[in-house]
């Protein structure tokens, strides 16, 4: 059957709350739509793991610091609904009005695993990601949640978020979906020529030689951001080497037991992410 598409806030904790009280394991898919094979793949995990599933999109205005990027962000809610098909049960779909009838107050204080990386090349980023998943924890109450790995640090942020705010949903972390080139799927890649989609795979493609490295962090930070400088397409933002659990940088192997990759490249305007595993 297809899913139910809501957009008022009283419908979807009715529904939630519903499913609750007859028992059902709730499942939580958050999306800003423009969906792609990655987001199915979570879709489709939670579908197998949960008696109901949610699914939310909402291009949430608050987690964007750059105007350009959430005018630019695609709107393709009667494709999503299409991809999604049977795979939930229920899909939010709700205006920027119903969800911030008035600028949202909430602060918060992730601490260290949000200030680097993006959350220092974003002012506000993740404290508006914390308010739109902060909200639809609330509303949902969901016993699973499903996020990307492709967005890793987002995914400590919403650990800490869970932890602070004392929520039950276990937090379910994906792995990347790929392009067939290697790129890794994201939205940001509609905006790409086909010709900067082709480039934009040498990103993975560099990562992955870096695994081969024999040294320590700083030849390998060196052969990443040689490689990357070596096409005139590309703009490093940053390529950082850090703890997995922490997300604070390392300078050398003996500082951490897992040890990740995470990279910003714009190509033109558009800014993509992604990350390895080193150890
Ligand atoms: O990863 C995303 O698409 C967004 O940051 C999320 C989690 C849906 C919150 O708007």
């Amino acid at each position: 059957m297809a899913a139910n598409i809501i957009t008022s806030i009283q419908a979807l904790t009715i529904a939630a709350q519903e499913m609750r009280a007859a028992g059902k394991t709730i499942g939580l898919v958050p999306t800003m739509g423009a969906l792609h094979e990655g987001h199915l793949s979570l879709i489709r995990r939670a579908r197998a793991e949960n008696d109901v599933v949610f699914v939310s999109i909402f291009v949430n205005p608050v987690q964007f610091n750059n105007q350009e990027d959430l005018v630019k962000y695609p709107r393709t809610l009667d494709n999503d609904v299409r991809l999604i098909g049977d795979n939930a049960d229920y899909i939010f779909a709700p205006s920027v009005e119903e969800v911030f009838p008035a600028p949202p107050a909430e602060q918060f204080d992730f601490g260290s695993v949000a200030n680097v990386m993006e959350g220092a090349a974003r002012p506000g980023h993740f404290n508006g990601v914390g308010v739109i998943v902060g909200r639809l924890f609330h509303w949902v109450n969901p016993h699973n949640s499903y996020f990307g790995e492709k967005d890793y640090q987002q995914i400590a942020v919403i650990r800490e978020l869970v932890r602070q705010c004392q929520f039950t949903t276990h937090i379910i972390p994906c792995p990347i979906v790929r392009e067939p080139n290697g790129l890794a799927m994201s939205s940001r890649n509609r905006r790409l020529t086909p010709e900067e989609f082709e480039t934009a795979a040498q990103i993975h493609q560099i990562l992955v030689k870096s695994t081969e490295i024999k040294g320590d962090v700083p030849e390998i930070k060196a052969f990443v951001e040689s490689e990357i400088a070596k096409v005139p397409a590309f703009t490093l933002d940053y390529f950082e080497m850090a703890d997995d659990t922490t997300l604070q940088t390392v300078h050398s192997f003996s500082e951490a037991k897992g040890v990740m990759g995470f990279i910003t490249v714009y190509i033109g305007a558009v800014r993509l992410i992604d990350n390895i595993r080193y150890r």
